[in-house]
Formats: structure tokens, sequence, C-alpha cells
């Protein structure tokens, strides 16, 4: 069912408790389709598109790259941090409401305390052969505890397209490959539980991202980039900090 149609907490209370919940107890990862119906994914795509098309999505820079690595070599999307108040953003406003909801949903069932989230992410993998190689988003508990990825892509052909997100469960003598299919949201945890890569794509990719903090840890992280005052590690983590917001 859509959640971005009139929807009761109760509905995503359910969903949350039947597939979210369970999914990411037993295997720390769980995908939903249909999130937002055809009409505000549709939106969300087109917002995203414009916003790739006037040029807004930038190579980004990455936060651990060791000397004289280039990130093209690492990953080759093109990204844009927006909050969802922008002008054209509305649909992509609409859509973190739903994640939020879910996610503040699940947060109390697993009793895990998470208030804030990250800015969202836009990005596009260009087509080309453009991919993220495997990495781990949280390897060293920054506070970031859950990823939630919105994937926006029609017509997606993984044997033509490629593309897929490919996880690689800590311990697991299995992968699992999730195909980045228009109004899909995967939600994994953030930490070495989930190392992940995104395979060379050969059509433009669009995915939205969102991480979410557990306040905790996150606090703990500030309090360490406070003590090594001075650094430059100090000066980069505290700009990633003013891209948090405060949900609750
Ligand atoms: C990331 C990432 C995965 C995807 O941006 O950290 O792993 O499927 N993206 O776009
Ligand atoms: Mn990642």
């Amino acid at each position: 069912m859509p959640l971005a149609e009139p929807v009761s907490d109760v509905d995503i209370e359910r969903i949350v408790a039947q597939r979210v919940v369970p999914a990411l107890s037993a295997q720390g990862f769980c995908w939903l389709d249909g999130v937002l119906g055809d009409v505000t994914g549709g939106a969300v795509l087109e917002q995203v598109r414009r916003m790739h098309l006037s040029g807004a999505l930038k190579g980004g820079q990455l936060m651990r790259a060791a000397p004289g690595v280039k990130r093209s070599a690492v990953r080759g999307d093109r990204i844009a941090w927006v909050c969802g108040a922008e002008r054209g953003c509305d649909a992509i406003n609409a859509l973190l409401v739903v994640i939020d909801k879910l996610v503040m949903s699940a947060a109390r069932t697993l009793d895990r305390p998470i208030s804030h989230r990250s800015k969202a992410m836009v990005a596009c993998y260009p087509g080309g052969g453009a991919g993220y190689v495997k990495h781990v988003d949280n390897p060293n508990s920054d506070g970031r505890c859950l990823t939630c990825i919105y994937y926006l892509n029609k017509d997606w052909n993984t044997k033509e397209h490629g593309g897929l997100l490919r996880i690689f469960p800590e311990g697991k003598p299995y992968v699992c490959d999730i195909e980045p299919l228009f109004d899909r949201l995967l939600l994994f945890w953030s930490d070495r539980r989930n190392p992940h890569e995104v395979q060379p794509s050969y059509a433009t990719r669009y995915a939205i991202t969102a991480w979410y903090f557990d306040s905790e840890e996150r606090a703990e992280a500030k309090r360490r980039c406070r003590e090594r005052s001075g650094t430059t590690q100090n000066s980069r983590s505290s700009r990633s900090t003013t891209n948090t917001i405060l949900l609750l």
C-alpha cells in the first residue's frame, strides 16, 4: 500500500511490526516496494531529474580517502544534500516524512534511541559503469545507525543496466542482491554488519539516501571529536554534524 496516501499511523505501525522489525532483527536489512505509489513516487523522480538536469548534482568528497585515491575510483555517483524544504523538493519532503514515521516506529519497537537523521542525499550514477566499491557506511561508530535508500528507476533491467546493490552480510556465506527499482525502500544497519557495493551501472541510476543516528553513539562520537580539537578530522566531522536534522 502506498504510504504517502492519507494513511494512518496504525498502518505504518502494522507494516513495521510485520515486515521491518522482524527483517532488521533477523537479517539486518529489509526492503519494501510500492512505498509512495506511482503518483507521489513519480513526483519524487521528476524532482530528482530536474536537479540532475539543472547541474545541481556534484561529485562530492570522500570522508576517509587514502592520499592519492581518486574519488571516481571509489564511487562514481553525483550527489546533492537536501532537507526537503527547498523550492522544488516538496515530493522529496513527503518521502522523508514517510521514512521518518517508519523509522521512528521501528526504533520504538526495537528500543533504539533514534531521534535524528542526516539530510537526504540525492544521488545519480550516470551510467558508463559508475559504481561504488565495497564499503561500510559507518565502520567507526560515527553515530549512523540505519541507512535508508529509496530507489527511483523505472524499467530497470539488471541484465542490461547492472547497478545492483550487493550486501555481504557479516559472517554469512551468502550475498544479497537488491535491484534499484522504482518506489522501493531499502533499510539496513549502517555498521560493519552490512558491507555493500553498487555494481557498475550502465544507465542513469537515481536514489535518495538518509542516515538515521543512534543519539547515544552520536553524542559519544561528537565528544571524541571535540577532544581531538584542531585536527583536520575534527573540522570535517563538525561539518557533517551540521547536516543533521532533529526529528522529534
Ligand atoms: C552509499 C551507497 C547504495 C546505493 O551511498 O553509501 O552505498 O544503492 N549507496 O545507491
Ligand atoms: Mn553505502
